[in-house]
């Protein structure tokens, strides 16, 4: 049986306003996440991936204009279900954070500086569990204990510049984690680390979520972490997922000709070892460049790449094909 729906997002298209006109940066995005699932999102750098997040949490800069459509279900513990695009500013501000939390790949640029960590977990507790002052305390050093790290107690009073890459990560996660999100927006949280703190850092997430039951949206470049953590896959490129599937599925049948030069990129034993073992395995590039967005043309963006370009590839929107389980957007009748 498939566990519960946690987040539904449908046909989500982010559109960057400027003076010159509006720039499509995430185009029709849709994807579920059901409770308890680790969903990875991959492709390459300026593919969309950290848009489609902040567009979910309604984090997007403030520097700038945007316009977001689509859906995204969202359901709480109650089991009701609330578009996150709709919501009041105030009535998003109570489930971020609370039931829906984020993780980011630099902790420095989320931490505030200038306030001791066991503040600035505290006060997310006191916000949404309306603690008080010592029992938010208490509970921020759970947290801290939780995420394993060393001395917690003599953290809370620290400052974040007072610690360690993988301890201001592992405070980030102790903050996403303190209300017990029932979902989890991982945005490349180990990139900036090295490989060893790394595999820590991933191995505690996972049981996190094992013991909390969250749902993850897993952003990364790294395939060995999605072989690993996360059981289904969906392929972004300029702005759109491409192909979706189940993570074994996805390794053994890729079907986009994009999540194909992806793999073949990879040499057989990384490709084999980031399968078996989760070892980092980072996402090489395929030969030419990703499109400028702001000079797409009708057809697929992936056109210019394509060793198995059709004339009306360049012409024509990609139908998707396949089924729910797995399923390309692709003009090609068969698989290459
Ligand atoms: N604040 C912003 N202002 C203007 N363009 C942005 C902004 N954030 C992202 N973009 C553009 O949107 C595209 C997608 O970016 P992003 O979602 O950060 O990619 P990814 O996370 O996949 O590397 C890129 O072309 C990027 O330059
Ligand atoms: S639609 Fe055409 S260009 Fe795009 S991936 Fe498929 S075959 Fe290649
Ligand atoms: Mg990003």
């Amino acid at each position: 049986m498939t566990a519960p729906l946690r987040l539904e997002v449908k046909n989500l298209s982010t559109t960057l306003l400027q003076r010159d006109g509006a720039l499509p940066l995430v185009r029709g995005v849709s994807f579920e996440l059901h409770a308890g699932q680790t969903l990875a999102l991959v492709g390459e750098s300026g593919s969309g991936k950290s848009l489609t997040a902040l567009s979910l949490m309604r984090l997007l800069a403030r520097n700038a204009r945007w316009q977001c459509s689509g859906e995204a279900l969202f359901t709480d513990a109650a089991g009701h279900s609330h578009d996150l695009l709709q919501l009041s500013p105030t009535r998003m501000r109570q489930l971020r954070g609370n039931q829906i939390a984020m993780i980011f790949q630099e902790p420095m640029t989320c931490l505030n500086p200038v306030l001791p960590v066991g503040e600035q977990i505290a006060e997310s507790v006191r916000l949404h569990l309306g603690l008080n002052t010592t029992a938010a305390r208490a509970q921020a050093l759970r947290a801290l204990e939780q995420v394993e790290i060393p001395a917690a107690r003599q953290r809370l009073d620290e400052y974040p510049h007072q610690l360690s890459g993988g301890m201001r990560q592992r405070v980030m996660i102790a903050m996403a984690m303190v209300c017990e999100p029932r979902v989890l927006i991982a945005d490349e949280p180990t990139t900036a680390l090295d490989v060893t703190i790394q595999a820590q850092i991933l191995a505690l997430m996972s049981r996190l979520q094992k013991d909390t039951g969250m749902s993850m949206l897993f952003i990364t470049h790294n395939l060995g972490v999605v072989a690993h953590h996360a059981e289904r896959v969906a392929v972004m490129y300029a702005g759109q997922v491409v192909e979706q599937a189940g993570v074994s599925e996805l390794f053994a049948r890729p079907a986009h000709p994009y999540t194909q030069g992806l793999l073949a990129c990879l040499p057989g034993r990384a490709r084999q070892l980031a399968r078996q073992t989760g070892q980092a395995v980072a996402l090489q590039d395929i030969p030419g460049q990703a499109p400028a967005m702001d000079r797409l043309g009708p057809g697929c963006s992936f056109a210019d790449r394509c060793s198995a370009s059709l004339p009306q590839c360049s012409l024509q929107p990609p139908p998707r094909q396949g089924t729910s389980a797995h399923h390309r957007s692709c003009h090609l009748a068969t698989q290459p």
